[in-house]
């Protein structure tokens, strides 16, 4: 697997991002350890975290995604070849939903002991927290970068212009700026009324902001379960609208004609949009990884490309 550049950070990451919300939870621990083996044995190096990870299922203690990650690099002694991103900002346990200063200095260093290591490569604010001023939240971020504990900074579930006021905030002050995000976005895009609480799904203007800043797209839920390539799994409830039938439909002729999976064909759109996002892939299964990572060798034509932007895009083209 070849790395890409990860925007503006001087990082090379590679450009399909391993998700690992459930291990160790709903993921068992023998399916956790095959599915980080082989993302490694294919040369993946970039997990993506969080430290709520996944306290809210049935039956967990606890977080156990972090403690998970860490037991694995630990065993196959590997910490230096991996990118690890997490998260805080979600409430969990004892643990309000807040970027408070002490919340996030405290947090970091409860996911460095879950996961065994002194730094973490990205740590991403999970939600934005609009009752904290923002200055002393990009302080306290910053304070983490020139510790050594984080290395980037990235936003997720943020709205366009809260991203806009923090980096140029930021900017003014000298302080470490998000140089990456994790949006809700697929091929599909969710009816304008939708509700996602407390995630932000990718709008128009979000997107644009992030292009023309250099700030790449890591985008969650990317197979929106998995639907593009599953009989079993319908448009969900908030993407079905008339462009997005029509996109499903284009979907499955292009997967048809090239003779690949419906998520195959979405995980190389993604990854060929210029400039390219990197998928924070979810899988339950070696087969599903190993689907997924076949993705990346699979070039879609000018005309195909055409084809699935010419319904709807957010961001318009470059
Ligand atoms: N920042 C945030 O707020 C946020 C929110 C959510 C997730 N995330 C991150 O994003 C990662 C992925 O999120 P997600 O799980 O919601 O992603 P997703 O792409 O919507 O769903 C992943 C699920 O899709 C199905 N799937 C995946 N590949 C498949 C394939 N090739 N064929 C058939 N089915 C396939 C599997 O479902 P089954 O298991 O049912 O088979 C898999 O568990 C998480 O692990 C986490 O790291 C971040």
């Amino acid at each position: 697997m070849n790395s890409i550049p990860l925007g503006t950070t001087g990082e090379s990451v590679s450009p399909i991002c391993l998700g690992t919300m459930f291990f160790g939870s709903k993921t068992d621990t023998e399916t956790s350890r095959a599915l980080l083996d082989r993302y490694y044995e294919a040369g993946g190096r970039f997990l993506d975290t969080a430290n709520i990870y996944a306290t809210w299922v049935d039956g967990a203690e606890g977080p156990t995604s972090e403690p998970f990650l860490g037991d694995w690099m630990a065993d196959r002694g590997n910490r230096e070849d991996m990118f690890v991103a997490t998260k805080v900002g979600f409430e969990y346990g004892d643990v309000p939903q807040s970027l408070d200063p002490e919340l996030i200095e405290r947090e970091i260093d409860r996911s460095l002991d879950r996961l065994g290591t002194d730094y973490v490569d990205l740590l991403y604010a999970h939600v934005d927290d609009r009752d904290t001023p923002l200055a002393e939240t990009m302080a306290a971020f910053d304070r983490l970068v020139e510790s050594g504990k984080v290395r980037h900074l990235g936003a997720s579930n943020y709205y366009g212009w809260r991203l806009a006021r923090a980096n140029t905030l930021a900017e003014e002050r000298g302080l470490t700026p998000f140089s990456c995000v994790q949006p809700r976005f697929s091929y599909l895009i969710p009816h304008r009324n939708s509700d996602f609480q407390r995630q932000r799904p990718a709008t128009d203007e979000f997107v644009t902001y992030c292009d023309d800043h250099d700030i790449p797209m890591l985008p969650y839920s990317p197979l929106l379960q998995g639907c593009y390539g599953r009989e079993d799994r319908s448009i969900p409830e908030r993407y079905v609208t008339t462009e997005n039938r029509q996109k499903m439909e284009t979907v499955r002729d292009i997967a048809e004609r090239r003779a690949v999976s419906g998520n195959q064909v979405v995980l190389a759109w993604l990854t060929q949009r210029d400039p390219p996002t990197i998928p924070v892939v979810g899988c339950s299964t070696v087969d599903q990884l190993n689907e997924n990572l076949a993705a990346l060798d699979l070039t879609l034509s000018e005309h195909e490309l055409e084809r699935l932007n010419s319904i709807e895009t957010l961001g318009g083209l470059h």
